[in-house]
């Protein structure tokens, strides 16, 4: 259910632009924000684009003590003909859905969402960094709000989406990451939240990318919760790899979750008839294929970080060096491809632009 209209306030007090050329992923805000409430009965009401600022919220909300929540994470360019486009947010509306769904939180109209989201950005449009490779990030993020310490299912929630100006997700840009293998802590098994993107697969995760970076490592790759056998996931991103010619990424299986990017790039490559595989690959038989000399790139995906190769993989006391700590030929190219498309630069054979004006 819509609610029946968007009212728009604008700030009065806009805030200075940072320093584009310092753009870190996530630490400024532009002016606007889109807020929208929800009660049990009454559906999706008071839908307003405002200032973006702090609001207060009861210290029983749902959310702080169960953790009822869902979030989204997109992007919005400028085109080299000043068109500004949205990449894909039909994927991330329906993937907040299908998140909403686990969660047990009521859905939304994703069309109501989505030209919010273009007025928000419209608005802030000269929040959009002025540079290559930069975009300005939407963050949607829904949350319970019932001030109730029993664990049930919130009957009130609000929706934001706030947008901030970003740069690389990882500090080097797009320079090969080093990942560790985790072997102690698992991220999500079948049956569990995995595939939703809430925000306790995150808190989760943090211990073992703590400790990780600790050790010197961008990220861990994490192995299934069964068998800690087979390949899932990053985290921050989903993963490929290419051995021998063929390139494989891990089929989506309930616990790791349906990247936009990773669908894009499957997308793409089905497109250039590159063989690319969906399926399950276990981390003994990645070994085996970097000892046999057939590892021959890796790269993660991911709505933040783009393409991101991975120069090495640490694994059980094994270092694996992946085409010797360079960018590789198809990470090169999907990148290309894909800021190319969201950049407008080169054409769009798929309609992923959806242009804001
Ligand atoms: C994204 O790629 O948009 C994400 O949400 C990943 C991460 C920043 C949590």
């Amino acid at each position: 259910m819509r609610p029946a209209e968007l009212t728009i306030t604008r700030t009065t007090t806009p805030k200075e632009k940072p320093n584009w050329d310092q753009l870190q992923f996530g630490r400024v805000f532009s002016d606007h924000m889109f807020v929208m409430d929800y009660e049990e009965g009454r559906g999706w009401y008071d839908a307003r684009i405002v200032p973006f600022g702090n609001f207060e919220m009861s210290p029983a909300s749902l959310v702080f003590h169960y953790g009822q929540t869902v979030f989204e994470g997109l992007k919005a360019y400028k085109g080299e003909d000043g068109s500004i486009a949205l990449f894909r947010p039909e994927q991330n509306m329906k993937r907040m859905n299908d998140s909403n769904e686990r969660l047990s939180m009521p859905n939304f109209d994703s069309e109501f969402v989505i030209d919010a989201m273009k007025q928000l950005v419209a608005l802030d449009a000269d929040w959009i960094p002025p540079r290559d490779g930069m975009a300005l990030y939407l963050r949607p993020v829904m949350f319970a709000t019932d001030a109730f310490l029993g664990v049930a299912p919130s009957k009130t929630y609000r929706f934001i989406v706030m947008t901030s100006p970003v740069g690389a997700y990882y500090e080097g840009g797009m320079s090969p990451v080093k990942i560790a293998v985790e072997n102690e802590y698992v991220r999500a098994v079948k049956g569990g939240t995995g595939a939703a993107k809430t925000a306790g697969n995150y808190a989760g995760a943090m211990k073992a990318q703590e400790v990780a970076d600790q050790e010197g490592y961008d990220q861990v790759l994490w192995l299934d919760g069964r068998e800690q056998k087979y390949i899932e996931e990053v985290g921050a991103m989903n993963v490929f790899f290419k051995v021998n010619g063929e390139i494989i990424t891990p089929a989506l299986n309930g616990s790791i979750l349906p990247g936009v990017t990773r669908q894009s790039v499957i997308q793409l490559l089905k497109h250039w008839d590159m063989p690319i595989t969906e399926r399950r690959i276990s981390i003994e038989e990645l070994h085996e294929a970097y000892v046999r000399g057939e590892l021959e790139e890796a790269f993660g995906t991911g709505t933040a970080a783009v393409i991101s190769p991975i120069g090495e993989l640490y694994w059980k006391d094994e270092h694996m060096y992946i085409n010797d700590g360079e960018i590789g030929p198809v990470a090169q190219k999907l990148y290309d491809a894909i800021t190319g498309i969201q950049e407008g630069k080169i054409e769009d054979p798929f309609g992923w632009r959806n242009i804001i004006k």
